[in-house]
């Protein structure tokens, strides 16, 4: 097909109509290798954003992106690979108790993750915190540790060789307001993981203020997406639509995030964080044929066992103390009451701002930095106790961060209707084998 194609593809999908294969293989691979220009790429994007893809054109995009790299092999190791992705939110430090977990009851557990941008936190950020650990390990020493009887889990940065179309994309994406579309987050997300080579996958498709998909019906037309494209690509894929209206657990930050993880898998922490990683953990057991109660292996300190298995295998030691900030802020209870809301994105902001998270790729992030929530929706509260505490290593931040939060806290006289926490699990995607 000849580069001047391009013009007809994006007229065509400005038009409306819908992308042949053929068309969509050149699109991805030009734009890959140099031969689509990037203005051109934005302009196919835009309209995509306002005409869309169907089934079919999604899943040939997420194809054409995955072929554009390697696709990792973990056949023939001696347990069942899953995965699992979550879409991001304040306070989601699920991954960490969730992958030794899984390890636990019997299954591989490859994740490929990232660092965050922006205000939902990284889990590599997050494991970066323990002294020692190291998230850039090969492919080699990821099968060796997926095989150990002891590990089973790895969580490791993305090598740049998987989907680099995807990197390409979204970093343009991102400035040409072209992120906000269904089937480009979905082919986005479903690409890498697709190519890291699990043979099933858990989605927890976030929705709430603090999540990408602020409303049910956004998160549920995303996990359809997604759900339709992995089981379409023979991965067996299950979305959980979780809310995320108000952070989850008690922390934001790094560190702080970790501290909570081990507390979960001490047999602690805080019941949503617990309650959430308990049903990952069952679909992630299901999918992989395993016959074992999460809940057994959570409660025997088998999880605790793989989780420093897991931390020691990347050079951590999760023995050592935690980093922590090294200035403390207090916000106190505006009123005397019900704490009725607590708001994710702007607890998400305040953590960012503090220095847990980072406004540009590649710029550094702090271990202790972030916020402790010392009351959660639900509880009552006292005028004056502290509601919050703000951590960081750059005090000059704390104003910006108290600022973040000025519109965030609800305290009223009785929890009324509205004040008790609604479920956490909404619902539960899946979809028939082709
Ligand atoms: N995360 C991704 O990896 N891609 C998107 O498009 C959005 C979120």
């Amino acid at each position: 097909m000849a580069a001047h194609d391009a013009i007809s593809i994006i007229r065509a999908k400005r038009d409306g109509a819908s992308l042949s294969d053929e068309q969509i293989d050149w699109a991805v691979n030009a734009f890959t290798h140099g031969e689509m220009a990037d203005e051109q790429m934005s302009a196919l994007a835009m309209a995509i954003v306002l005409r869309g893809m169907d089934r079919r054109e999604t899943a040939r995009w997420t194809h054409a992106m995955i072929e554009t790299g390697r696709r990792l092999d973990f056949t023939g190791l001696p347990r069942p690979t899953v995965d699992k992705h979550s879409t991001g939110g304040v306070g989601d430090k699920i991954t960490l108790p969730l992958a030794p977990l899984v390890a636990a009851c019997g299954a591989a557990v490859p994740q490929l993750s990232g660092r965050g941008l922006g205000y939902t936190g990284g889990t590599l950020d997050k494991l970066e915190s323990i002294p020692g650990w190291q998230a850039d390990i090969g492919v080699g020493r990821m099968r060796e540790i997926l095989a150990d009887p002891a590990g089973g889990a790895v969580i490791c940065a993305a090598g740049a060789d998987l989907a680099p179309a995807d990197k390409r994309l979204y970093a343009l994406r991102d400035t040409t307001g072209t992120v906000e579309s269904i089937p480009l987050i979905a082919s986005s997300i479903m690409s890498k993981k697709i190519a890291a080579g699990t043979a099933a996958l858990v989605l927890d498709v976030k929705v709430g203020s603090g999540a990408f998909m602020r409303t049910r019906d956004e998160a549920h037309a995303l996990a359809t997406t997604m759900v339709e494209l992995g089981t379409d690509a023979g991965v067996d894929t299950v979305a959980l639509l979780t809310a995320m209206d108000t952070p989850l657990g008690r922390t934001a930050g790094n560190a702080l995030e970790v501290g909570e993880a081990v507390e979960v898998l001490a047999g602690g922490g805080p019941a949503d964080v617990v309650e959430l990683t308990l049903a990952l953990a069952r679909e992630m057991v299901a999918l992989a044929g395993l016959d074992t109660d999460p809940a057994d292996a959570l409660a025997d300190g088998r999880a605790m066992d793989h989780w420093r298995t897991m931390v020691r295998a990347q050079g951590g030691d999760p023995a050592a103390p935690l980093p922590t900030a090294a200035h403390i802020d207090h916000l106190p209870a505006p009123a005397t009451g019900v704490l009725t809301r607590l708001d994710a994105l702007a607890v998400g902001i305040a953590a960012w701002r503090l220095g847990a998270g980072r406004t540009r790729q590649g710029a550094p992030v702090q271990a202790g930095a972030g916020v402790r929530l010392h009351a959660v929706p639900g509880d009552r509260v006292t005028a004056g106790q502290p509601l919050l505490s703000l951590h960081t290593d750059t005090p000059e931040t704390f104003d910006r961060a108290r600022h973040a939060l000025a519109e965030a806290i609800t305290v009223a006289e009785e929890a009324g209707e509205h004040g008790a926490r609604g479920p956490l699990i909404l619902e539960r995607v899946a979809v028939d084998r082709p």
